[in-house]
C-alpha cells in the first residue's frame, strides 16, 4: 500500500519572504526520504500560469472575477498536480493555497470569508493542507521590501490597509486552525527561521508521516 504524500503550503503577505523557504522545505523532506514536488499559486499548470498573468498584470479586474480566477487556477493545480502526486505517495509543497483566497479576497478585498469558503466548497475534490506555514513579518518590513521592487504587480500595488486586513485574516486562520496553520516570524536570522521550519516538519512527520 502506498502512503499518501503530505500536502504543505506556505503563506504570508507580499514581502513576508515565504518563497525563499520552499526549497528548504523540499530539501528537508527529501533528506527525510520523501519525494517532493513544488508548485505555486496562482499558476503551477499551463492554464494556471495564463490565469496568473491575467490576475497580476490586468489593468482592471472585478474583485469577484479575481476570486473566481484564483479558484480556477487552483482547480487545475488540484487535478493535475496535487491529487495525482499525493495519491502516489509524493509530497506536494505549494507556494500559497486556499488560505490565500480567504485572506486576500475574503479580507483584503472585503468579499467576506464566508463567501470565499462557499466557493472553496465547489472544488472537486475539496482538499485541505496537512500543514500550512504562515511566514510573518511586521507590516512596515513587508512594505519596505515591496517598495524596493522596481516593478510591482497589480496586487503588490495595494495600500497598507489592504495588507493589514490580509495579515489579520491570516492570524485569525492560524488561531482558529492552530494544528494545521503554524506562524513563523521571518524577522529572525535565516538559521533560526530554518530551525523553526524543521521543527514544524518533524512534528508533521511524527503526526502523519
Ligand atoms: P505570489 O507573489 O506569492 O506568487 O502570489 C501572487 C499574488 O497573488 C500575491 O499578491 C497574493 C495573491 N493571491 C491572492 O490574492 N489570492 C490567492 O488565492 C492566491 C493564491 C494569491
Amino acid at each position: 500500500m502506498t502512503t499518501r504524500g503530505l500536502f504543505i503550503s506556505v503563506e504570508g503577505i507580499d514581502g513576508a519572504g515565504k518563497s525563499t523557504h520552499v526549497d528548504f522545505i523540499k530539501n528537508y523532506l527529501t533528506q527525510a526520504g520523501r519525494t517532493v514536488v513544488t508548485a505555486r499559486e496562482p499558476g503551477g499548470t499551463i492554464v494556471g500560469e495564463k490565469i496568473r498573468d491575467i490576475l497580476l498584470n490586468s489593468e482592471n479586474l472585478h474583485n469577484i472575477s479575481e476570486l473566481f480566477l484564483m479558484f480556477a487556477s487552483r482547480q487545475e493545480l488540484v487535478n493535475q498536480i496535487i491529487i495525482p502526486n499525493i495519491s502516489n505517495g509524493i509530497c506536494v509543497v505549494t507556494d500559497r493555497f486556499t488560505d490565500a483566497s480567504i485572506a486576500y479576497q475574503g479580507a483584503g478585498r472585503n468579499i467576506g470569508v464566508n463567501k470565499v469558503l462557499q466557493v472553496a466548497k465547489l472544488m472537486e475534490p475539496y482538499i485541505s493542507t496537512d500543514l500550512t506555514i504562515l511566514f510573518d513579518v511586521p507590516i512596515e518590513v513587508a512594505m519596505m521590501r515591496l517598495a524596493k521592487n522596481a516593478i510591482k504587480d497589480r496586487i503588490e500595488k495595494e495600500n497598507v490597509s489592504f495588507f493589514e486586513r490580509v495579515r489579520e485574516a491570516y492570524y485569525k486562520l492560524a488561531h482558529e486552525d492552530s494544528s494545521r496553520v503554524k506562524i513563523i516570524s521571518t524577522d529572525k536570522s535565516i538559521t533560526e527561521t530554518r530551525e523553526m521550519i524543521a521543527n514544524c516538519l518533524d512534528n508533521l512527520l511524527k503526526r502523519i508521516g
